[in-house]
């Protein structure tokens, strides 16, 4: 009998309607667009601006539009799974209350975090379930509300990040496509340079205390140590794991890379020896959103992806976290 893969089956995506673009950052910290272009690749992020509203409703809104273009019955989904650095709320899992709302009434549910890997770690654990064979079809959602941890008066964070999600529906497939092979690391010596210090158990918040007057409850990042970190890496596994399955760079269709820093996709699509047309970019529209960053490439990309594709995924977040997955798409889109 031939061995269960997990594939990807469908995608959908949700951006929040508010666009921040680099003039507008020009009036509320001292940068300029051509710095933040130069340095980054970044033009102009969304912004989830309302009120009341978090990761789940960008989560829950991402899912919809996966439904609606897939026809897909939400009773039949087994697990749904939230990837994100920025859950709706303490002790109440997002994950449980997206399938809630989106009809997922017979799927278990749960998030996971590992900051900007949390997707590329989210692919690893849904492909292990699916080829247990216990389970069908498993919802993975990337989404960040970025914006509810960014201090807008820090200009080396506010102009990289932004807030999206998007979702993927993996099945069981039977001819080998989907999750081929990983390897996911991580070094935990890496938090002091990339963190939200306050507001979890170790500093927890403090009565008295006015959240949005206190550094600590924002991301702070020393941004030259996580960019070094970040291209070597993001490089080095993505080279490890052509090695690993003996592919050479004509073998591969796409580069799916984290998108923090165009800086660092090219670095990694330098080391494998990749073509501009074989990358996916979309950094320059979104910026940095972290959990949804590689599902919304796919979203982006799904019209011009083919039956067979081999995909490299790759990512590097706070942590640290990193690796890379080989993965071939598994349908031509109608
Ligand atoms: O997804 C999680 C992982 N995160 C990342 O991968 C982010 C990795 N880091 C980076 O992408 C880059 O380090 C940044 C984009 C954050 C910063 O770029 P950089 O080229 O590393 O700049 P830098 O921090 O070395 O600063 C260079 C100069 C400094 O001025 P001086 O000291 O040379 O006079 C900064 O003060 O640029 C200045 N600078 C800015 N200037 C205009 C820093 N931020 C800005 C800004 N606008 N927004």
């Amino acid at each position: 009998m031939n061995k269960i893969t997990a594939a990807i089956t469908a995608v959908g995506k949700y951006l929040p309607d508010y666009v921040l673009t680099n003039k507008i950052l020009e009036t509320m910290v001292e940068t300029n667009d051509e710095w933040i272009v130069s340095r980054t690749g970044i033009k102009e992020r969304r912004i989830l601006k309302e009120d009341g509203k978090g990761t789940s409703f960008m989560a829950i809104k991402a899912s919809e539009n996966l439904i609606a273009k897939s026809n897909l019955d939400p009773k039949e989904i087994d697990l749904v799974i939230v990837a994100t650095a920025t859950a709706d709320m303490q002790a109440a899992s997002t994950a449980a209350f997206v399938a809630a709302k989106i009809g997922a009434t017979n799927a278990f549910s749960f998030d996971m975090d590992s900051a900007c890997s949390s997707f590329l770690f989210g692919m690893s654990t849904v492909a292990a379930f699916i080829e247990s064979g216990k389970y069908k079809k498993i919802l993975l959602i990337g989404a960040d509300k970025n914006s509810s941890m960014i201090d807008y008066k820090d200009r080396a964070t506010c102009i990289i990040f932004g807030d999206a999600a998007a979702a993927v529906l993996f099945e069981p497939n039977m001819n080998g496509f989907g999750m081929q092979d990983e390897y996911l690391r991580t070094d935990g010596n890496g938090r002091e340079f990339l963190k939200v210090l306050k507001g979890g158990s170790a500093y927890p918040f403090k009565k008295g205390e006015e959240f949005g007057t206190d550094e600590g409850y924002f991301v702070k990042q020393e941004g030259r140590t996580v960019f070094k970190n970040a291209v070597f890496n993001m490089a080095d596994v993505s080279e490890r794991i052509l090695e690993k399955n003996n592919l050479t760079k004509e073998d591969i269709n796409w580069l799916a890379a984290h998108q923090a820093n165009k800086r660092i996709i090219d670095a990694t699509a330098n080391r494998i020896g990749l073509d501009d047309s074989q990358v996916m970019v979309n950094i320059e529209k979104y910026g940095n959103t972290t959990s949804a960053t590689l599902p919304l490439l796919l979203a982006d990309y799904e019209s011009q992806l083919k039956k067979g594709d081999k995909i490299i995924f790759a990512a590097f977040g706070g942590g640290f976290s990193w690796g890379a997955i080989y993965f071939k798409w598994a349908y031509n889109t109608k």
